[in-house]
C-alpha cells in the first residue's frame, strides 16, 4: 500500500517522475541501447526506426529530467480492432520504480482512442518481472507457445500469449 502511494506520486523520493512522450525516429539510437540491456537478440536502431515510421505503430518512452534522456519505451502494432506489444523495455538501472506500468499503462490509453478493443502480447514463461507487470494490467494467458524463444545459450523456452480487453 505504502508502496503503491510512493511509485504512483512520487512522494518521500528524491526521484524525478519520468515523462511519458511520444518517441519519433530519432530516438531509435536510445531505444536500441536499452533493447540491448534488455534482450539477448537485441533489435538494431535501424530496426525500431522501421517500426516508427509504419503508421500502425505506436510508441512512448519514459524521459528523466535531462534532454533525451531515455528510461524506457514501449512499442505497440495495431491490426483493425486488435493490437500486440512489441516489446516493452525499462534500463536495469531503472526498474522497479513503476516506469513500466507508466507506459503501459499510456500505451493503453492511447490505443483506446484508436478503438482497440484487445491487446495481445507474448512473454517468456519464466519472466517474473513482465508476469507481475501483465498480471497487474489484467493480461490473462490465451495460449501457449512452445519452444518460442532463442535463448543466448542456445536453448528454447516456452512463451505465453496473454490478452486484455481495452474499454
Ligand atoms: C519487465 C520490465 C519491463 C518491468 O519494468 P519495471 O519498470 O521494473 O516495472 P514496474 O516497476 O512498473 O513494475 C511492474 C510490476 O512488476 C513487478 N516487478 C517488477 N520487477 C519485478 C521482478 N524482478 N520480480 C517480480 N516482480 C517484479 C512490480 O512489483 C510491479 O508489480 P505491482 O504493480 O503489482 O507492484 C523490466 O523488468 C524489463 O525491462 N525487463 C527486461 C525486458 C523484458 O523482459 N520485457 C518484457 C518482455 S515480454
Amino acid at each position: 500500500m505504502f508502496g503503491l502511494f510512493t511509485k504512483s506520486f512520487g512522494l518521500f523520493s528524491n526521484r524525478a517522475s519520468p515523462a511519458i512522450r511520444p518517441l519519433s525516429a530519432g530516438h531509435s539510437q536510445a531505444c536500441a541501447a536499452i533493447h540491448a540491456a534488455c534482450f539477448a537478440f537485441p533489435w538494431t536502431a535501424n530496426d525500431i526506426e522501421a517500426l516508427l515510421a509504419a503508421p500502425s505503430t505506436f510508441g512512448d518512452g519514459a524521459f528523466g529530467a535531462k534532454a533525451n534522456d531515455l528510461q524506457g519505451f514501449i512499442l505497440s502494432r495495431r491490426a483493425a480492432d486488435e493490437a500486440e506489444v512489441l516489446t516493452i523495455a525499462v534500463s536495469p538501472r531503472k526498474r522497479g520504480q513503476g516506469i513500466a506500468s507508466r507506459l503501459l499503462e499510456a500505451n493503453l490509453s492511447l490505443l483506446a482512442t484508436k478503438g482497440v478493443k484487445s491487446l495481445f502480447l507474448e512473454v517468456e514463461a519464466e519472466n517474473q518481472a513482465a508476469l507481475a507487470l501483465y498480471a497487474h494490467f489484467g493480461f490473462e494467458t490465451v495460449g501457449e507457445r512452445k519452444s518460442y524463444y532463442r535463448k543466448a545459450g542456445g536453448e528454447t523456452a516456452l512463451a505465453y500469449i496473454m490478452r486484455r480487453p481495452i474499454g
